[in-house]
């Protein structure tokens, strides 16, 4: 686990690259969206339609809060990225009264115990280090007999990308996503009842530059340190490439992965559907 200096750094950059991307998010989340949309269909109808309150985490630009907050009385669309919750309230549609818009951490919920009857979640948690915080902040805030849907990029994500960089040095380039079991095991050991699935989603591009940008304009681009800031910067220093890297990053990726002239990037996702 990190320690805290570090992790509250990661969150202050996470928040701030967010924060930057909001303009562009919507426009370029094409397959979070398509995520998303899946996480909803999971939700059974009978629990989403008719709860009193509900918890959006990590709403971002409030796309599908807005959708979540026509099922139910009450919701609170949270996000750590101030960015974010400025653009949503703004791009909220006329009936969207019923959505509270709140700053705050998935691993500090500000919210009281067993308070929620709906939790909703789509591709923030996997920002978080401490998968067992957050779950047990989720199952904390959980009223009895409520539900969660929760679906997170884990292992197995952006592995062309990584594998590609591997071959050119062996530096850290990409996150490390934890695994469909770590989240699992986490839900279960607080006691909830959990129903994993978990599904792939390619996206393609026409050159690495495309690919990059494409995780850049959803503000996903943060390299999450795991390190001090002495070693970070070391290795800040190591990890700036030039063209020509990238030019052999270019080569790699094509020979290893192109099909009809595009290259896959892989999003590797569980769902969990979590009861109380
Ligand atoms: C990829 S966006 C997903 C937004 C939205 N759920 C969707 O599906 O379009 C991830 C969001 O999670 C937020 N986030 C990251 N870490 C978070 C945390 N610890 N607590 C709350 N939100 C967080 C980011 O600020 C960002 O807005």
């Amino acid at each position: 686990m990190l320690n805290t200096s570090i992790a509250s750094r990661n969150k202050t950059r996470i928040a701030q690259q967010f924060s930057r991307a909001a303009n562009t998010y919507n426009s370029a989340a094409d397959v979070q969206l398509d995520i998303a949309l899946d996480a909803l269909a999971f939700v059974p109808a009978h629990y989403s339609a008719h709860y009193k309150s509900g918890l959006d985490i990590g709403c971002g630009t409030g796309r599908i809060s807005q959708q979540l907050a026509a099922r139910g009385e009450n919701l609170i669309a949270m996000d750590l990225a101030f960015g974010m919750l400025d653009y949503a309230k703004q791009d909220a549609l006329v009936g969207a009264e019923s959505i509270c818009w709140v700053q705050g951490d998935a691993e500090c919920l500000p919210l009281v115990d067993n308070s929620v009857d709906m939790v909703f979640s789509s591709m923030a948690l996997q920002w978080s280090h401490n998968q067992q915080k957050v779950m047990s902040e989720i199952a904390r805030v959980m009223a009895f007999d409520s539900n969660a849907l929760l679906a997170i990029m884990c292992e197995g994500s952006f592995s062309q990308l990584n594998d590609s960089w591997h071959t050119i040095d062996s530096q850290r380039h990409v996150n490390n996503f934890a695994s469909a079991q770590t989240w699992y095991n986490a839900a279960k050991s607080e006691g909830l009842q959990v129903t994993m699935h978990e599904k792939q989603y390619v996206t393609w591009h026409k050159n690495v530059r495309q690919l990059m940008s494409s995780i850049k304009s959803i503000g996903a681009n943060v390299l999450l340190t795991t390190q001090d800031i002495t070693e970070q910067s070391k290795c800040q220093s190591k990890n700036t490439f030039n063209r020509h890297t990238l030019q052999l990053l270019e080569t790699i990726y094509q020979h290893k992965y192109a099909e009809n002239l595009q290259l896959p990037l892989t999003y590797q996702v569980c769902f969990l559907q979590c009861s109380k």
